[in-house]
């Protein structure tokens, strides 16, 4: 196979990897997820779980892609054995069914934009504003659709120049954006209470469910338990260091969901909103602090324009997943792949997307008492339950199957410090014991079972 295409440089995969971890993840679902988990405990637990699990997955992933030079179907099938290929089955429905809502939200997202340019935004209560938008029907569907065909088009032109060129540039902007913002809502009245909720750790609201919930985000936030990160390792070439790539991403990913919390939780206290309101969230709390900012509808345009790149980012490695299996293991062409995926997830994400309105009676009543909608089913079973039991089976895979020398063969490959490789021992030793037993746990207790 030697003409797959590559990344070019070391800076490229970390964008492109990078690209796909921060996205919506870090800003629009690791505040709301957080809120609704009680914050500053959340985060602790976020935290631990994305050092535990989420580099030593994101490496174990990346190795196998590397190594089979092949899609998330392809790898296991050439590195056995037959039954292997379970795992890239759950990866395929993962890619898919995340990539259905994940279009909703990113159609959110142009639709915020076009609402910080016509100022509609500003003028109503936010929170009136976003429930009017979301439970429409035609507008939402549109901009989803829109978004769907983004993603496409950059598929189309390619891993190199469509993946790569893209991340380089937003990255930075996005971050500095970030920041600025983050200087505002913590110097807004009353944010002072927003910050102890997001970092001051309240145990007493600790259950199982916290511990699910961390889990499912850190594994969404970070591309990891469906193959997205082993579609991305396969067009890395041998000279590249994945244990270094693992780290530098699992960072900056980290690192932009806190910033994102040190914006939100601030600005929800400053004004009274409570940090349980679901997946509106951001869509409530931003033009909030963009209202008390000067040139608010300017920065606010730019940022929802920021936020559809990062999401851009991401879900075109979504739709690589799916489409690497079709175009390798199919032969289709990279057009018939892309064009196919694009409207087989166009169907599922019309129901997402009407959750609130033409299928508003399909829900189901949690013990809490809250409906979840279509959206948030798949939304809570991609996240929590198939993200994990993929991530559960990689970890299996590579340390039970593949063995510590294919493991010590792929991270010593490009390296030449001796501290990175002295954490090979410390890493595999993670993937073959720690790192299940982890993942049984919190899977038990967090769906109630023990
Ligand atoms: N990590 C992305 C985000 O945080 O927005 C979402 C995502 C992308 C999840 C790719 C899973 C994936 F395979």
């Amino acid at each position: 196979m030697s003409n797959r295409e590559n990344f070019s440089s070391t800076f490229g995969i970390i964008a492109a990897a990078a690209g796909s971890a921060v996205g919506l993840g870090n800003i629009w679902r690791f505040p709301y997820v957080a809120g609704e988990n009680g914050g500053g405990a959340f985060l602790l637990i976020y935290i631990f779980i994305v050092l535990i699990l989420g580099i030593p997955l994101l490496i174990s992933e990346m190795m196998i892609g590397r190594r089979a030079q092949a899609n998330v179907i392809g790898s296991f099938k050439k590195l056995g054995p037959k039954s292997s290929i379970i795992i890239g089955i759950i990866g395929l429905l993962a890619a898919f069914i995340i990539l259905s809502f994940y279009s909703t939200v990113g159609g959110w997202t142009i639709h915020y934009i076009y609402a910080s340019i016509s100022g509609e935004v500003f003028k109503l209560d936010y929170q009136q504003y976003f429930t009017n938008f979301k439970d429409k029907s035609f507008l939402p569907l549109l901009w989803q659709v829109i978004f769907l065909i983004m993603t496409a088009i950059i598929i189309l032109g390619g891993v190199k120049k469509g993946i790569e060129n893209c991340s380089k540039v937003l990255m930075p902007l996005l971050i500095l954006m970030l920041i600025i913002l983050m200087i505002r809502a913590v110097t807004l009245p009353g944010s002072k209470s927003g910050i102890d909720f997001f970092i001051k750790p309240d145990f007493s609201k600790v259950t199982g469910k916290t511990f699910l919930a961390a889990m499912g985000q850190a594994f969404f936030s970070l591309s990891i338990g469906m193959g997205a990160m082993l579609t991305y390792g396969s067009y890395i070439k041998k000279d590249q260091n994945l244990t270094f790539i693992g780290f530098s991403i699992t960072i900056a990913d980290t690192l932009i969901a806190i910033l994102a919390g040190f914006v939100i939780f601030p600005t929800l206290f400053s004004f009274n909103v409570a940090p349980n309101q679901g997946p509106g969230l951001i869509f409530v709390t931003l033009p909030a602090i963009f209202d008390q900012m000067p040139w608010g509808a300017g920065f606010s345009t730019l940022f929802f324009i920021l936020l559809l790149i990062a999401s851009l980012t991401s879900s075109i490695s979504l739709l690589e997943v799916i489409v690497a299996v079709l175009k390798e293991e199919l032969k289709w062409s990279r057009t018939l792949s892309t064009i196919i995926t694009t409207i087989l997830v166009m169907c599922l994400g019309v129901f997402t997307t009407l959750s609130w309105n033409t299928f508003q009676n399909l829900f189901i009543t949690t013990a809490q008492g809250n409906c979840m909608y279509i959206f948030d089913i798949c939304d809570y079973f991609s996240s929590n339950i198939l993200l994990p039991l993929g991530g559960f089976l990689i970890m299996l895979y590579v340390g039970w199957y593949l063995k510590k020398d294919v493991f010590y063969e792929e991270l010593s490959a490009g390296v030449n410090n001796k501290f990175t490789l002295s954490l090979r021992s410390m890493i595999f030793f993670i993937v073959k014991y720690i790192a299940p037993l982890v993942i049984i746990l919190v899977f038990l207790n967090g769906l109630g079972i023990i």
